[in-house]
């Protein structure tokens, strides 16, 4: 009996943790592939940007360059208003995310 409590214990904690863990691609989806889509193509929308190819560091610089307003193009002001939402938690898993692409 103590066992299973035991057991059940560390099953509980586990997926607590895994819900409240930022998943990047989740935040992809919703947030980013409106504009970006999957990544591997330029758009309008997107700003004539590729992402897929790109390495996590890359990406996490520059999308706090969005945010600091040391990095951006002619349309920087769209990522900057977007980034704006998301915490220094959710930028990280994003760019973990668009660099495993
Ligand atoms: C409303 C459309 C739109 C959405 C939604 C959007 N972006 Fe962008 N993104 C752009 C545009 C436009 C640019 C180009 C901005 C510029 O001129 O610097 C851009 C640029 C970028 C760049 C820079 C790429 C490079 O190589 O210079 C990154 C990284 C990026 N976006 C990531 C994201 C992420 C991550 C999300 C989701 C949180 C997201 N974008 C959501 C429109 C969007």
């Amino acid at each position: 009996m103590r066992k299973l409590l035991a057991v059940l214990t560390i099953v509980c904690c586990f997926g607590v943790t895994a819900a409240f863990a930022v998943d990047g691609g989740d935040l992809y989806r919703k947030r980013c592939a409106k504009c970006h889509r999957d990544g591997s193509e330029s758009s309008k929308a997107g700003g004539d940007v590729v992402l897929k190819g790109q390495s996590a560091q890359e990406i996490e610089m520059k999308l706090k360059g969005y945010v600091d307003g040391t990095y951006g193009g002619s349309k920087k002001k769209t990522m900057a208003r977007l980034l704006t939402r998301l915490s220094a938690d959710d930028i990280k898993a994003l760019s973990g995310y668009i660099g495993a692409m």
